[in-house]
């Protein structure tokens, strides 16, 4: 998990320069090899997925056996009243969480409650790996953007590519400049993340879950805690990069943002009740 910082600070100074959506920062999908036939893996799967929190008289079963698969360029969004298990099965997708994968009377879920990241299945693999798998695959935005305050915006976004190590310190801070300059920040690079108003912090933020060109994006409220005017911008970046081909997973009680994906899971006690895909 990131350092946590609880320093918050709401869209009190209006975004000062405008988004360019232009910029590609999503990679080119790889071509299938001609007359390839394998079909390839979600980039995402849950499979009968269960999480039980608490033990004995204290057990709640929170995810009740939800299965659901992401493709390449899907951009979902979860919707569902407060407590029907939206942020329980983000951090399950994206390895933050592991499932549970027997009941409450110690009987094994079947088939087996798994999760696959990019054709991988998480389930035998240790929490250094799955750290290594997530950091690599997939890119994480919540409502509070859990900067590290001290370091610049240009700091904050290497870091990600610096900690998986495929590239070096040179070529991580140009590419974090170039994530912020194709988020309107191009004139923050090097401020302090302490010193930048709410709605940059989440752009950094944002520029931060695509440091690695993850193959999956999930947000979890991720403007759930801006103004107006912020939260458009950020809603607009996600349109932009969803239209460039990045998969996306959003969760959000904002109906008007959810409606601007193309597919709705609405969820309800655990589990998924309706998964709708428009034309
Ligand atoms: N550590 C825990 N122990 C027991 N129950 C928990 C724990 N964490 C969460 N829950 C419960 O799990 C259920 C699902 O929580 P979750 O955070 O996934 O809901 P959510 O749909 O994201 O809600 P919100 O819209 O309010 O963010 C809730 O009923 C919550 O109270
Ligand atoms: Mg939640």
């Amino acid at each position: 998990m990131a350092p946590i910082d609880t320093t918050t600070r709401r869209g009190d100074r209006e975004p000062s320069d405008s988004v360019a959506g232009s910029v590609s920062v999503v990679p080119k999908p790889a071509a299938e090899p001609l007359g390839s036939r394998a079909r390839r893996e979600p980039l995402v799967r849950a499979q009968n997925v269960h999480r039980i929190l608490g033990a004995g008289e204290m057990a709640t079963h929170i995810l009740k056996g939800v299965s659901l698969s992401i493709e390449a360029r899907e951009y979902v969004s979860i919707v569902g009243a407060s407590g029907s298990g939206k942020s329980t099965l983000l951090y399950l997708l994206g390895g933050l969480d592991r499932p549970t994968h027997q009941d409450e009377e110690g009987t094994r879920f079947d088939p087996a409650s798994r999760v696959f990241i990019d054709g991988e299945d998480t389930t035998g693999l240790s929490d250094g790996q799955l750290a290594y798998l997530r950091n690599e695959k997939v890119g994480f935005v919540f409502q509070f953007h859990y900067l590290l305050k001290e370091f610049t915006a240009q700091e904050n976004v290497a870091l990600p590519m610096l900690k998986l190590g495929k590239i070096g310190h040179d070529e991580a801070m140009d590419r974090a400049a170039e994530l912020l300059k194709s988020l309107g920040l191009g004139d923050k690079i090097r401020r302090r993340a302490n010193r930048l108003s709410g709605g940059e912090q989440q752009r950094v933020a944002v520029a931060r879950a695509l440091a690695n060109k993850p193959a999956v994006l999930l947000a979890d409220e991720p403007t759930g805690n801006l103004d107006k005017r912020n939260a458009e911008v950020v809603a607009e970046i996600f349109n932009n990069l969803a239209s460039q081909g990045q998969a996306l997973v959003m969760v959000t009680h904002d109906q008007a943002l959810a409606a601007r994906a193309r597919r709705i899971i609405q969820m309800e006690d655990g589990n998924i009740v309706s998964d709708t895909t428009q034309a």
